[in-house]
């Protein structure tokens, strides 16, 4: 069985990459098999990953040919597996935005990826756009990190709406299972505000597990590296170890959403 999770906020530069990458590798340690997708065509995570931009196949590839899924997924450096994004990425969207089920494109077309995953995480582009749709709606459950500054509860309930808005038109049964609050910084007023707002109107859905602001998060993917290889005594990789655990607590007791 394979839980699945799309990590998505539209907007950029709130921790989706750094979590999607670092949720990867703490996950392998706690010897969970896990492929992480990337559909930025930026690639940032695929750097992370320590995968030289541009220089591997995506999604795009796959589906404008005719190998196989397996041929596309490549190790990271963190030890779990990888289907890199690069910047064909963009044309993607205009293709599938021509289809028919457009918003379940990646449903239709990802069923035979292997069945060995315990996690498939996706790292979603900061928009809203056709291929963060398929991620959803192929995922079901949907994690977002969020900032903990002024706009981040206006982010969350534009993200909320529009989830229910393609619930209720598409009939799609898309869930935020978890919010995930990132960069905190605990001397910052506003961060201890919006963290109390935040337990406040999405209660159980946010995530025990707080990451905190430090550099060495923000240093590792120079390195292609995850934190628990890069700096396994920061306190950014106390906080991915902790996460991975209540994340497998959630899931694999919940029995949320599980494919
Ligand atoms: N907890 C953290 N502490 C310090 N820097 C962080 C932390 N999380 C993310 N960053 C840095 O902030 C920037 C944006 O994070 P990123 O994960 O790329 O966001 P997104 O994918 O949402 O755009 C990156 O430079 C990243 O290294
Ligand atoms: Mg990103």
């Amino acid at each position: 069985m394979t839980i699945k999770v799309a990590v998505t906020n539209q907007k950029g530069g709130v921790g989706k990459t750094t979590t999607a990458v670092n949720l990867a590798a703490s996950l392998t340690k706690a010897k969970r098999n896990v492929l992480l997708i990337d559909i930025d065509p930026q690639g940032n995570a695929s750097s992370a990953a320590g995968i030289k931009k541009n220089s591997e196949s995506s999604l795009y590839e796959f589906f404008n040919g005719e190998e196989k899924i397996e041929s596309f997924i490549i190790k990271a450096s963190g030890g779990y597996d990888i289907i890199p994004a690069n910047n064909n990425l963009v044309a993607a969207e205009k293709i599938i935005e021509k289809t028919e089920n457009r918003e379940k494109y990646f449903s239709t077309h990802l069923k035979k990826l292997p069945k060995k995953y315990d996690y498939i995480l996706i790292d979603c582009p900061p928009s809203l756009n056709l291929l963060t749709i398929n991620s959803m709606e192929f995922c079901r459950n949907v994690l977002v990190p969020v900032q903990c500054e002024y706009y981040a509860l206006e982010g969350l309930v534009t993200l909320k709406s529009t989830i229910s808005e393609l619930n209720d038109v598409l009939g799609l049964k898309i869930d935020i299972v978890a919010i995930l609050r990132t960069m905190a910084d605990w001397r910052n007023r506003l961060t201890r505000e919006v963290s109390s707002q935040l337990e406040k109107h999405f209660k159980e859905k946010v995530l025990n597990t707080i990451i905190p602001r430090n550099v060495r998060l923000a240093e590792a993917p120079s390195y292609g590296q995850s934190i628990v290889d890069y700096d396994i005594n920061s306190i950014g990789a106390e906080a991915f170890l902790s996460l991975s655990g209540e994340f497998i607590r959630k899931f694999e007791n919940g029995k949320k959403n599980i494919a």
